[in-house]
């Protein structure tokens, strides 16, 4: 199977001489950097001068990993602001902001009947937070004259609908397309949006679906690397080279699709 992951997923790593350049002395405030690709980048962007700002609900991870660390629930409003008036506060702006936080549920509909709070959890980790904290830094990062906003997206936003994944895929597409919204007017500022949009990378949030083992995938860390280049080249988006044609097609394939469980 190494050879499949090879082919959908290559390792593409980042020169850290170019990433250094890009990254030296700025201030990156990086989310759900606790675990998985978190864990990973904030470690590769510390090495790269970055002062990196870790947020995160697990504080003593966060610890381990850096010096700057806020607690971050991003289901909660009051949470958010304050850790957003204590980044303005500390360090008067941020350069860059990398909403990698996340939360996915896999659950079919019928069984999800009495779980209004998986979409509410979903919405609130992977859209409304994020939402509200980039509210919070627009201002500054307007006056200090652009930056960088950075969506950890799923190709699943650019695909045809999976079943089980709607609370995840529809609250990873509403900041997506959020985000897509803000390009045109924030452009002007001098502020970049880069949607990343990785397929499956092995941490602790695909671990719950046994059949994704041993599909092809990234690790944490050549994940990290994905985004290390969103950060050097500043790109609109990055995706898998197949996600292109698998998004053009998607209106032939949407109805052929829903006949199939997975
Ligand atoms: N793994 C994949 O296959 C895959 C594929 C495509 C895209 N992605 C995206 O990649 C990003 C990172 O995922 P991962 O695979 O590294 O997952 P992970 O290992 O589960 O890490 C998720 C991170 O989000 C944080 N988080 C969760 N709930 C939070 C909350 N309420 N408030 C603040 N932070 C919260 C977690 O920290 P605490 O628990 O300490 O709060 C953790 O640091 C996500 O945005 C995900 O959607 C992942």
């Amino acid at each position: 199977m190494s050879w499949l992951s090879r082919l959908l997923a290559p390792p593409l790593c980042a020169d850290p001489a170019l990433l250094r350049r890009a990254l030296e002395g700025k201030t990156v405030l990086l989310t759900g950097a606790s675990y998985g690709i978190g864990a990973a980048l904030a470690v590769r962007l510390r090495q790269a001068g970055a002062r990196v700002l870790l947020a995160a609900r697990s504080l003593e991870q966060l610890q381990a990993l850096g010096s700057h660390v806020y607690a971050l629930d991003l289901r909660d409003s009051a949470s958010v602001d304050q850790v957003a008036a204590a980044v303005l506060r500390d360090h008067g702006s941020v350069d860059v902001v990398i909403h990698n936080a996340g939360k996915s549920i896999r659950r079919p509909l019928l069984k999800a009947l009495d779980r209004p709070h998986d979409f509410e959890r979903c919405m609130g980790v992977n859209y409304l937070g994020p939402v509200r904290l980039q509210l919070a830094l627009l201002p500054s990062m307007i006056a200090r004259g652009g930056g960088q906003i950075v969506n950890v997206s799923s190709v699943g936003v650019r695909m045809p609908p999976v079943a089980q994944w709607a609370a995840y895929l529809a609250s990873k597409s509403a900041f997506d397309h959020w985000l897509g919204a803000a390009v045109p007017e924030l452009r002007g500022y001098g502020i970049a949006c880069t949607s990343v949009y990785l397929g499956l990378v092995h941490t602790r949030m695909s671990a719950p679906t046994k059949q994704y083992a041993s599909l092809p995938g990234l690790s944490a860390d050549e994940a990290a690397c994905v985004l290390c280049r969103a950060l050097i080249r500043r790109p609109r988006s990055l995706q898998p080279w197949w996600l292109a044609p698998v998004h053009w097609l998607s209106p032939v394939l949407e109805r052929p699709l829903e006949w199939f469980r997975f």
